[in-house]
């Protein structure tokens, strides 16, 4: 099997949200159709994996398999030093509450727990893994990353998730305070699709 995409291919994104599937689209520069898998009618499955790249691959595969159509899935989130990689990929499950997720909750759960080891290590990592899955054949994965220190209070407005807490190694501001265009220019998602246009194309 020749592991390439031809430009113009439908790609299913194993996702239920339009948003990300347009994301996706943008990221790989509009040269894919991408479709849901929730238009095409596809379980979500169970994100059981231990790795941001495990889960990734799981849902690729899933939604390859199920739908005959090469998949394209992610998988994100922060991995804090101080607690051992936590929240890792449970971070969106950090910001459940029986109202919904909310990431001011998820933030100051992190704080806290950052505290209670006495904040000598602030360091973090945000994590982004792509997998593309061939129906019932191969997988392609890849992960970005990007370094950075917590800080407590958060900062900014921008962007969604953790940024507020994040500053980019390097950078005096969080991923919260800065341009979106900044962010993506040095985030984990684009080193990510970097890798995989390097690896598909
Ligand atoms: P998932 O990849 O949909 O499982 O969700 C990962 C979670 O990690 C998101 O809900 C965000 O809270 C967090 N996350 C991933 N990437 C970013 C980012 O760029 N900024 C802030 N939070 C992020």
């Amino acid at each position: 099997m020749v592991l390439k995409l031809e430009f113009g291919a439908i790609l299913v994104s194993a996702t239920h949200n339009p948003g990300k599937a347009k994301e996706i689209a943008e990221l790989l520069d509009g040269k894919f159709e991408v479709v849901t898998a929730g238009a095409l009618g596809l379980p979500e499955p169970e994100e059981v994996e231990q790795t941001f790249v495990g889960n990734a691959v799981l849902k690729a595969r899933a939604a390859a398999d199920a739908s005959g159509k090469v998949a394209i899935a992610d998988d994100s989130g922060l991995s804090v030093m101080a607690l051992g990689g936590d929240p890792g990929v449970l971070s969106a499950r950090w910001a459940e509450t029986a109202g919904g997720r909310d990431f001011d909750y998820a933030m100051d759960r992190v704080e806290k727990a950052v505290i209670k080891t006495g904040l000598a290590d602030r360091s973090a990592r945000f994590h982004s893994a792509l997998a593309v899955a061939w129906p019932h054949g191969a997988v392609v994965a890849v992960e970005g990353t990007v370094d950075g220190m917590l800080v407590f209070p958060g900062r900014g407005t921008n962007g969604f998730g953790y940024d507020p807490i994040f500053q980019p190694l390097g950078y005096g501001q969080t991923f919260g305070e800065m341009d979106p265009m900044a962010k993506h220019a040095i985030s984990h998602r684009a080193v990510a699709f970097e890798k995989l246009k390097a690896a598909l194309f």
